[in-house]
């Protein structure tokens, strides 16, 4: 069984048959997915969520897969126990994967020699791949190719796992990456052109608003909610000089009136619960990818197999 950690483990070639997957399950319209078997999954959130969570979760029994569901705050983590050693715990229950979201970066490190896929729903300020995954599902679905497109990714792009994933995967899918937010939430690691907020939305095909992420901050946020929606969030006014054709993403869960306008959640160019509808095709097909494939160590990134 393999992990899902970071996209950055998977060759592209991977990573466009995972996609390829996902939308062939869009496609077969829940037939066939009720037969019940025996894999045992189980989900072990340790920080909030409502999208990953419960898409994994339909994303499980629409498998079939037998799900346990755990939350710190109702389990032995309140009296101290590891997070290897409530893995181990789901490894001798029998799971062949657990979904984890965890607020340390890197968590999964701790975790080598268990013999079951891990797959991460998030690990603090690093990665999310599945949601990477899903965004991508959507890109495609709209645009039909990925290479080319011109993707904004706006605000906190220091602390977003979203950020992290959407940008390294799109550029290495051929995407150009416009970044723009305020300059201390910049991240110099992250691949990208930065430009102004106006530059990036007037450019992009698709523009990926940000969460801000308050809880991950080691400071309150200097600008009031109203300021950051007029210097850095998408008004009504911005998107009249959005390109034809360009559509709006935006992970969640929403500050509405903050990142976006309120009014742009559900309109024509917003795609913010297609994305969610995607989520759950896209972690189907990461579970059977993390499942039915070989177990993998990997240290760097694998060759590129465009
Ligand atoms: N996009 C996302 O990760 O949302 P949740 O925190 O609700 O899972």
């Amino acid at each position: 069984m393999a992990n899902l950690l970071s996209l950055n483990d998977l060759s592209t070639t991977e990573i466009n048959s995972i996609l390829d997957r996902a939308q062939q399950i869009h496609e077969m319209n829940d037939e066939g997915w009720a037969a019940p078997n025996h894999t045992l999954v189980a989900n072990l959130f340790y920080e909030p969520s409502t999208r990953t969570r419960f898409s994994f979760e339909t994303a499980e029994k629409r498998l079939g897969y037998q799900v346990l569901n755990f939350s710190s705050n109702t389990s032995s983590a309140l009296k101290g126990e590891t997070l290897y050693d409530t893995v181990r715990t789901m490894e001798s229950l029998g799971a062949k994967a657990v979904v984890i979201r965890h607020q340390e970066l890197g968590y999964y490190k701790a975790l080598g020699n268990i013999d079951l896929s891990i797959l991460n729903a998030g690990d603090g300020a690093g990665d999310h791949p599945t949601q990477a995954l899903l965004d991508l599902l959507t890109l495609r679905q709209e645009f039909m190719m990925l290479r080319g497109l011109t993707v904004a990714i706006i605000g906190d792009l220091r602390y977003s796992r979203v950020a992290k994933s959407d940008a390294e995967v799109l550029n290495r899918m051929g995407c150009r990456v416009l970044l723009s937010g305020p300059a201390e939430w910049q991240n110099e690691l992250l691949p990208g052109t930065y430009v102004t907020v106006d530059e990036a939305i007037e450019e992009a095909d698709a523009v990926i608003m940000l969460r801000i992420q308050h809880e991950r901050h080691e400071q309150a946020m200097k600008m009031t909610r109203e300021d950051y929606h007029e210097r850095y969030g998408l008004t009504m006014e911005r998107t009249l000089r959005m390109k034809q054709g360009s559509i709006i993403m935006h992970p969640g869960p929403i500050n509405r009136g903050v990142e976006l306008d309120d009014e742009l959640v559900e309109s024509e160019r917003s795609r913010y619960f297609k994305q969610i509808k995607n989520g759950v095709f896209a972690r189907m097909a990461a579970l059977e990818w993390a499942i039915s494939t070989e177990a993998k160590v990997l240290v760097e990134p694998v060759a590129e197999k465009m």
